[in-house]
């Protein structure tokens, strides 16, 4: 019995389950300065860390937002960094019952960061705890059943909240109206990607030529993990060959061979557009219809590809469904005018 409690215990406190986050540790940057791109949520936190830390507060609550690997854990331990406090990672599935979250809370340091990653899979049941606990730093428990159940009221240490959510929609207004510091993370520009893959590749002691490392961050849809992912992959290419060194020209072999086109495109981004193109005469077609087409989970479509398409104006949602753009058909190598459904919608 004390083994599954312990191993409990451990996964509600466990940071970052998926494979390969370890292996991107070492690629973190551990200060805010080192963090690369994102401007003003770089310019506005360095205010309210230093105003927090003058006052001796805990910063209030953050809330950080955006498609994945653009870096809102990396940022969350920064926040831990810079504010000199321990950071105690857990997830929102992984919080199954109120009584879970009561647990984490009490035991958290004046000042602590408390980072729930996945924030918007919470159980809205649990979630509930958070509201006094955020407001007030109260908690509301009830012990034992029945008749003889009572409510008592604990004090929290003053802590910060760090959430981070692919999907800052799905989130119950009363939870999202009580985070005083949203941040909602953007794509990156190639020339502060250029900067990620040149600093990570110094860190992993790989030689690159500047035209290499911009020629992989146009490539990257805007991503730091996927720079940093396809910075090793071209390591591989590069370790066979004589020289060791990535050049530009060794980037264009690789990533061909990866399947990764000149926009950055993967193989699950060209038959998203095959299957609108092809399949549903350039749409308009309805997520859970094209999930089933390319065999792709729906939540996965709209986190992972859905964001940098439709960045790149390569498809449009509309109340009736996705429907590709004249850009998507260019780039698919059709010469078609959009069909006469998008003729009506334009
Ligand atoms: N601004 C940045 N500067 C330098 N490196 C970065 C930056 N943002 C992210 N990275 C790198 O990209 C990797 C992925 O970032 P991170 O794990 O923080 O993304 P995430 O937003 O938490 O993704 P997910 O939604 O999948 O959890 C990190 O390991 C880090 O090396
Ligand atoms: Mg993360």
């Amino acid at each position: 019995m004390d083994e599954t409690l312990i191993m409990d215990e451990n996964r509600l406190v466990t940071p970052d389950t998926q494979i390969g986050e370890q292996h991107d540790q070492s690629l973190r940057p551990s200060r805010l300065a080192d963090y690369v791109g994102q401007q003003d949520i770089k310019a506005n936190l360095e205010v309210f860390i230093e105003a927090a830390k003058r006052r001796k507060q805990a910063l209030d609550h953050v809330l950080l937002s955006g498609p994945p690997g653009l870096g809102k854990t990396t940022l969350a331990y920064i926040l831990a960094h810079e504010m000199g406090v321990p950071l105690h990672p857990t997830s929102g599935p992984v919080i199954e019952r109120q009584g879970d979250l009561a647990a984490i809370l009490t035991n958290l340091e004046p000042g602590a960061i408390l980072f729930v990653d996945e924030i918007h899979r919470m159980n809205r049941v649990v979630e509930e705890v958070l509201y006094s606990a955020m407001e007030d730093f109260k908690l509301d428990i009830i012990i034992g059943q029945g008749p003889a159940a009572r409510t008592v009221k604990l004090d929290l240490a003053h802590f910060t909240l760090v959430g981070a959510t692919t999907r800052s929609g799905l989130l119950s207004t009363p939870l999202r109206d009580r985070f005083g510091i949203p941040c909602r993370l953007s794509f990156y520009t190639p020339e502060e990607l250029k900067i990620i893959v040149m600093r990570s590749a110094a860190i992993l002691e790989i030689d690159i030529t500047e035209e290499a490392a911009l020629e992989l961050a146009k490539r990257s849809r805007g991503t730091p993990r996927i720079a940093n992912r396809l910075l090793r992959r071209c390591r591989d290419f590069a370790d066979l060959q004589t020289s060791g060194v990535i050049t530009d020209g060794l980037v264009h072999e690789s990533l061909q061979r990866l399947g990764v086109d000149a926009l950055g495109l993967d193989q699950m981004d060209r038959q998203i557009l095959d299957a609108i193109i092809n399949k549903f005469d350039g749409g308009p077609v309805g997520l859970s219809t094209l999930s089933a087409a390319v065999s792709e989970e729906q939540d996965t479509l709209e986190d992972v590809y859905e964001p940098y398409l439709l960045l790149i104006g390569f498809i449009q949602r509309t109340p009736r469904g996705r429907i590709a753009t004249s850009n998507a058909y260019e780039h698919m190598g059709f010469q078609v005018t959009p069909n006469s459904e998008q003729m009506k919608l334009f």
